[in-house]
């Protein structure tokens, strides 16, 4: 990929999806107005496949059941002046937002502030293939690229740290 100059606004949750997992026009702005300004490429924080593993109830949710429609006027929104809009795909594991979310981790934790359950080994062979759809779906509603997110306690940092 060559982006047009070396600005890239970093991966951030930006908590302004509707609630379902839809972008909302504050978003299309955000991006629009972020394109506008001349980066090159900015990328939207934990994008998830499922909503029961969300690290924030405004995180998008790209899957099977969400409004593609929707995700493509976003993208258009942040493809304006030349730029590039990426998602970055998450599960939060045992970060899972608690209010809404069932937290589940490779392995069972508790910890001071932070305990999960452990996933199933069907649960965790299942993970790789819900990235793919999101990240084909990406690319379906316009998108420039993906990124994973593995960053400390979510869930790859975690099954990293269990490998190791
Ligand atoms: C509000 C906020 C939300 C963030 N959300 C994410 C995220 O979803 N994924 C991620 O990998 N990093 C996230 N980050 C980390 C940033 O991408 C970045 O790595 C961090 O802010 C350090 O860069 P800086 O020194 O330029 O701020 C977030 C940071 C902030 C301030």
């Amino acid at each position: 990929m060559v982006l047009k100059n070396r600005i890239v606004k970093s991966a951030m949750s930006d908590s302004l999806g509707d609630g379902t997992g839809h972008p909302t026009v504050s978003q299309f702005r955000l991006y629009q107005r972020w394109a506008s300004g001349g980066v090159a490429a900015s990328i939207i924080g934990e994008v998830q496949g499922q909503p029961g593993f969300a690290e924030k109830p405004g995180n998008l949710v790209l899957n099977a059941a969400a409004d593609l429609d929707r995700f493509q006027t976003l993208a258009a929104s942040g493809r304006e002046n030349d730029a590039q809009l990426w998602l970055q795909l998450g599960h939060a594991g045992a970060l899972s937002y608690a209010p809404t979310s069932c937290a589940k981790g490779p392995s069972a934790l508790d910890l001071p502030g932070l305990s999960c359950a452990a996933l199933s080994t069907d649960d965790i062979a299942q993970i790789p293939a819900e990235f793919a759809q999101t990240a084909r779906l990406a690319q379906q509603a316009g998108f420039g690229g993906v990124q994973v997110h593995a960053a400390h306690g979510f869930l790859l940092r975690l099954v990293f740290v269990a490998v190791v």
